[in-house]
């Protein structure tokens, strides 16, 4: 019988990425996709460790899947569970501890030895193998050629971060920053269009430190990159994520009124409004670094949509602070954005800083930063409607004949349309919006 496998991602765009490469991987050794659990030979939870709700949830999860394991089992029916990504990282021996039922574990950056672990599970059966080498071999070197799923795809350009905000944990479970040369990204970019791609975001955990080496050895800038990738016949939409403030330059700004294929819409995380809080983050930039970088980007393209990440309650943020990112908001009017109250992440500089903000305090201050933050991603979408958009059709809607894409500012859009659209570009009326989504006539 076809073996079937199951693979559940936790965290940012960066964990689908890799999840996508572990399925072909998978697909390669013959095992198709499930979307049951029960079903599945192979299971994988491809986890998260950015925040104690996020990490911890993984735990659950790995205890329900030992339960099915277990039921399967009465059906003589083998099931192999594999933990990747940045818990793995994060908790290395640990979380075979935890979880002693674990067959595989292997960081972010070693998964591409999936294919070999998988089959020594499959024959020998026996020990819990564990990878979490902090190698400096690339990863992408190793991994079989990608292919497209959808009309819209991921493609990670660079990984790691060197800037170490002192309440995150990706430095310490994704390492220092790493740049695909230039010529791997133009591949897998181009056989991603030939395999269906209408949409690229190219991913990294500080994308606008891209750095890579073209052919000739010659470091290039993300604004090369973008110039390079717009060139692909048949590409019709580029998005980057998720750029560090302070490395955003004007070779980048010009990409955004260059480059007619590169999306109106930015996710340019600030965190706080606040200087103060913004030095003990350890963020290489002010206020108005910040606010002077999208005045800029608002110049090159009067129409550019503008989004963000905010961290309320982080140690020593008082309510003059919080004020501070209340004005921000005010001023640069987000049509999209996430908020999160600062969560203690062990081993990092701010878990162990004075005045840690009390739960009550957080919670209010959350609420009040999303009132505010959703009144400006309502108004937007409601000045939507009576346009028309064009949209990338992604996925099939929860109601029959119904499809659901993305407009060119990340808004989920449903219409009745034909199936035959699905993963195509349409123009779309828009006929109706709330805070979350559109709904709109196909033309
Ligand atoms: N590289 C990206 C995103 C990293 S993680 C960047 O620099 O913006 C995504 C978001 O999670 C961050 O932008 C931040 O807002 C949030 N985050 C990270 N660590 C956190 C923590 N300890 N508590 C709460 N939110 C956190
Ligand atoms: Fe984390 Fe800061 Fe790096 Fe983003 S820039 S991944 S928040 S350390
Ligand atoms: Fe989470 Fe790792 Fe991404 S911690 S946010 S999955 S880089």
């Amino acid at each position: 019988m076809v073996k079937k496998y199951f693979i559940k991602t936790f965290g940012c765009q960066m964990n689908v990425y890799d999840s996508n490469r572990m399925a072909v991987m998978l697909e390669e050794m013959g095992l198709k996709k499930t979307q049951n659990q029960r079903d599945a030979d192979v299971v994988i939870f491809n986890t998260c460790h950015i925040r104690e709700k996020a990490a911890e949830k993984v735990f659950s999860d790995l205890g329900r899947a030992y339960l099915i394991k277990q039921e399967r089992e009465i059906d003589g029916k083998d099931t192999i569970i594999g933990v990747t990504g940045c818990v793995v990282q994060a908790e290395d021996k640990e979380i075979l501890k935890r979880a002693p039922y674990v067959d595989f574990a292997l960081g972010p950056l070693r998964y591409f030895r999936l294919k070999e672990v998988v089959e020594e599970v499959f024959n020998e059966r026996e020990k819990q193998l564990l990878d979490t080498e902090f190698s400096a071999v690339s990863k992408f070197d190793f991994l079989p050629e990608n292919k497209s799923e959808s009309g819209c795809s991921y493609l990670a350009i660079q990984e790691g971060c060197n800037n170490f905000c002192t309440y995150c944990v990706v430095p310490y479970t994704r390492g220092v920053e790493v740049s695909r040369p230039v010529e791997d990204v133009l591949h897998e970019a181009r056989r991603l269009v030939q395999t269906g791609s209408l949409e690229l975001n190219l991913l990294g955990q500080n994308v606008n430190s891209y750095h890579g080496e073209d052919a000739s050895g010659r470091e290039r800038n993300l604004a090369y990159l973008l110039n390079k990738i717009a060139e692909i016949d048949g590409l019709q939409r580029i998005r980057y994520t998720t750029s560090y403030p302070a490395d955003v330059d004007d070779d980048l700004i010009r990409c955004h009124k260059e480059i007619s294929k590169l999306m109106p819409y930015l996710h340019l995380p600030i965190q706080s409004g606040s200087d103060a809080i913004l030095k003990k983050m350890n963020r290489r930039h002010t206020r108005d670094d910040y606010l002077r970088v999208v005045d800029k980007l608002k110049e090159a393209n009067p129409n550019i949509g503008m989004s963000s990440d905010f961290i309320v309650g982080f140690p020593g943020e008082t309510d003059e602070d919080f004020q501070q990112t209340l004005d921000v908001v005010n001023r640069v009017k987000y049509i999209q954005a996430f908020s999160f109250k600062y969560s203690r992440r062990p081993g990092t500089p701010a878990a162990v800083m004075d005045g840690q903000i009390e739960e009550k305090v957080k919670k209010e201050r959350l609420q009040i930063l999303q009132d505010l933050l959703f009144s400006y991603q309502t108004k937007f979408n409601k000045d939507s409607v009576g346009k028309v958009m064009s949209v990338l059709f992604e996925n099939k809607g929860r109601h029959k004949g119904q499809l659901v894409g993305r407009t060119p500012y990340m808004q989920n859009l449903h219409a009745e349309a034909d199936s035959s659209l699905l993963n195509k570009i349409v123009d779309v009326r828009v006929t109706d919006a709330s805070t979350n989504s559109l709904s709109g006539e196909v033309l």
